[in-house]
């Protein structure tokens, strides 16, 4: 994970044609950087800082060349000079973050990266914050576990953006993916049929069971909108098709913070407002087993013993939506995991819950 992230911030950078001496230094230097030669980075730079020991940006350079060599004292004395001279610079404050979480010290990584966000929208920083929260396997590789598990013999995902998750199901399942701007060429296999289309019009105008072949859903990901209102919807509509034994997977509900939580999107790393719908679920049906899986990056809500002829949700519809939209973020401080009900994200506590199911009906 640590050079994936240091590399995110660098892209190849073509010298400006009229540089001055030392900002072609800095440019030669991060192409170095780039090309994983980061002795010669670091060589590059030493006249520049001998004659100019607080140049932020080659002190920055300096300091991540030392921290992929894995001198942490050295890319803590740079970084860390870098982040004194320029302290609202997120690119420095999240190296200088790397290196204190490559010693094992979260309190400062951890300072440092929210540091990093309050003063600008820095994407790996929020996900840094959320590999410290959540750990273990992402949602893709649980996901998978899932597909291989229970291998579904039909499979509704909505939201498929460019196909990554759609492409985990099996080749024997017959999925249904919904998504109004697809982005993915073609889907990966004969069983697999994208419908670009909201997944509400899907739902009021297509006969999904007669798509799946007169079979009920086995297996659901709910990835769509990120407001808790349409995957409530998404939820109900899924639910009527299952069985009691099938499973629903909801993304998204194990938010970081309350601003990448918000309605409207405000920040790369986004999880929206998805957190409600697990909350209300708990309270509106007590009969559903409710479980946020700690995933990083943001959580997968874990549906179980599903009971298609409720119509408690569908009835309360509005009054549900209203009632928790007026909840304020705050009521997770201190709680989260505890109102989430948060189940390890260990494959053996996950696939325990997965086998409490009821029997097939
Ligand atoms: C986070 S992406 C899905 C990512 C995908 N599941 C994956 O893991 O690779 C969310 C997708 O939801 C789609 N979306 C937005 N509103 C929707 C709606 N009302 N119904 C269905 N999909 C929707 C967007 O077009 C976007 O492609």
């Amino acid at each position: 994970m640590l050079s994936n992230l240091i590399r995110s911030l660098f892209a190849p950078k073509a010298p400006a044609p009229t540089e001055s001496p030392a900002n072609a230094d800095v440019s030669a230097a991060k192409v170095l950087l780039d090309e994983n030669s980061f002795q010669l980075a670091i060589d590059t730079l030493g006249p520049l800082l001998r004659e100019r020991p607080d140049h932020a940006e080659a002190l920055f350079i300096r300091g991540t060349a030392h921290l992929e060599l894995q001198r942490h004292e050295e890319a803590m004395t740079d970084l860390g000079r870098a982040v004194a001279l320029s302290p609202s610079e997120p690119r420095y404050l999240y190296n200088l973050a790397i290196t204190h979480w490559a010693l094992g010290d979260s309190e400062q990584t951890i300072s440092l990266c929210k540091q990093a966000v309050r003063t600008s929208d820095f994407g790996p920083a929020h996900l840094l914050l959320a590999n410290i929260d959540l750990h273990g396997e992402d949602y893709f590789n649980v996901l998978a576990r899932m597909h291989s598990y229970l291998r579904p013999r039909t499979y509704i995902e909505i939201g498929v953006f460019r196909g990554a998750s759609l492409q985990l199901a099996g080749p024997d399942t017959l999925a249904l993916g919904i998504d109004p701007e697809p982005l993915l060429k073609q889907p990966a296999g004969p069983k697999q049929f994208v419908f670009s289309k909201t997944s509400d019009d899907f739902f009021a105008n297509h006969d999904v069971i007669g798509k799946l072949g007169g079979q009920k859903v086995d297996f659901a990901f709910i990835d769509g909108m990120h407001r808790f209102e349409y995957a409530l919807r998404d939820f109900i509509n899924i639910e009527r098709l299952c069985r009691s034994d099938s499973v629903i997977l909801i993304h998204d509900c194990f938010p970081l913070d309350a601003q990448t939580a918000k309605r409207d999107r405000c920040t790369a790393f986004w999880s929206g407002d998805i957190w409600r719908l697990i909350l209300l679920l708990r309270k509106y049906r007590p009969d559903l087993a409710v479980h946020t899986i700690s995933t990083p990056p943001t959580g997968l809500g874990m549906i179980l013993n599903l009971d298609p002829a409720s119509r408690i949700l569908a009835d309360k519809l509005d009054a549900i939506v209203a009632e928790y939209l007026a909840m304020d973020y705050s009521v997770l401080d201190g709680r989260k995991r505890e109102l989430l009900n948060a189940c390890p994200n260990h494959w053996d506590s996950i696939s325990a819950l997965l086998d409490s199911r009821p029997a097939r009906s």
